[in-house]
């Protein structure tokens, strides 16, 4: 918790010396960890997610002239921009996730005025904690609040979804911006990618996480992302084809028909597809035994959702790979997988408030003697989404 309240004084003392004049607006919008139900939100799945004590501030005012003033409070660097037509630039690529919400935020109406903006956060860029979700949403509702628009959170998530799609060239789901913007204290995020309902799961106070970031960067925008998004809608067409009731998406095949046909498919395909389906199964079983308090049955569903990962996904890497299988090994560890997209970033570790400092310090020690190289771990507590401070 400190280190969220050391970033925003830290931003706010930056804010100040560079711009003259304190901000009118500060929001915080918190980076988001995956728990169970890996790539199936764009397959109109099932996930168990959590806004995290980590997260991104961002400070703002109306300038009086027509021009729109970016600073990465991190790096200090700025960008100038027309508020009225942002547009993405490969220059400074951190300011496409901001342009690209404005963008969409004012896609009704010409901003009157422009505006001194700097952000600054605790989210190691990469690491598969959803920096560039906390940063669309802390800005998305700082601009909504100065430009007086009313937008609803699942608007404001898919403004940031399209910022994403449009602005930085990834085809991703929704799971970052709603996770950030529906978190809950003390509760993990159930959503339903169908239906768009988003409902708080309790889990028992003594359950702790800790992400264990590989410092591998993931590298999302180079494709692999946007080509398992297309096996999956080509697992779902032939689905559409053999099964006898309607299939709109990879939410309708259950298990059972994937065993019937997986084989009438090409084997990438059949492999690909059968990891959304498998993590929906889990999802809801995992709720079941959250229900029931069977913690141990729960981790067991993250070690097998790893494993699909590694095995029909390969969206994990060998780094990702060692944390898990490590930690299998740990006392007091109950469950561990990859969280997010994959392809390096962080592991996820369920364990207990009284285990969490011995299971980090084993977990760091089997990383540095693989690699000899630093594996940064963090005490992950569910918190509560996004809001203007
Ligand atoms: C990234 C994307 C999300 C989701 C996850 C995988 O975090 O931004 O939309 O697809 O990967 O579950």
């Amino acid at each position: 918790m400190n280190a969220v309240i050391n970033v925003k004084d830290v931003l706010l003392k930056k804010y100040s010396e560079k711009f003259r004049h304190d901000p009118e607006i500060v929001s915080y919008a918190p980076g988001r960890v995956e728990i169970l139900g890996n790539h199936t939100d764009y397959n109109e799945g099932y996930v168990l997610s959590a806004a995290i004590n980590f997260g991104t501030y961002f400070a703002i005012s109306a300038r009086a002239d027509g021009e729109a003033h970016l600073t990465a409070g991190d790096i200090m660097q700025d960008v100038v921009f027309d508020p009225v037509r942002p547009e993405p630039s490969k220059e400074h690529m951190w300011a496409n996730y901001v342009k690209g919400v404005l963008a969409g935020l004012v896609a009704e109406s010409t901003p009157s005025h422009g505006f001194d903006a700097m952000f600054l956060g605790n989210l190691p860029l990469g690491s598969g904690l959803s920096s560039s979700a906390a940063l669309e949403v802390s800005s998305g509702l700082a601009f909504a609040k100065l430009y007086g628009i009313q937008v609803v959170k699942l608007e404001l998530a898919r403004i940031g979804q399209k910022a994403e799609h449009e602005f930085a060239g990834v085809k991703t789901g929704l799971l970052d911006q709603v996770s950030s913007l529906y978190g809950k204290k003390d509760c993990l995020v159930w959503s339903d990618f169908r239906t768009y309902e988003f409902k708080p799961v309790e889990i028992s106070p003594d359950i702790c996480f800790l992400m264990c970031n590989t410092n591998v960067r993931h590298a999302l925008v180079d494709g692999a992302y946007n080509e398992r998004r297309e096996s999956c809608e080509q697992a779902a067409k032939f689905f559409s084809t053999v099964l006898k009731k309607p299939v709109a998406a990879l939410r309708d095949v259950t298990w059972e028909d994937w065993l019937e046909y997986h084989d009438k498919m090409d084997e990438l395909t059949a492999r690909r597809s059968a990891h959304p389906i498998g993590e929906d199964e889990r999802v809801l079983s995992g709720i079941e035994m959250l229900r029931n308090n069977d913690l141990a049955g729960f981790g067991r569903l993250m070690f097998e959702s790893h494993e699909s990962s590694r095995v029909n996904f390969e969206n994990s890497c060998p780094e990702l790979d060692t944390l898990v299988a490590g930690a299998q090994g740990v006392p007091g560890v109950l469950g561990a997988r990859l969280s997010g997209g994959g392809f390096g970033g962080s592991a996820v570790v369920m364990t207990t408030k009284r285990d969490v400092d011995a299971v980090s310090t084993s977990l760091r020690n089997i990383y540095a003697n693989k690699y000899g190289a630093r594996c940064d771990t963090r005490i992950i507590t569910c918190s509560d989404g996004a809001h203007v401070l």
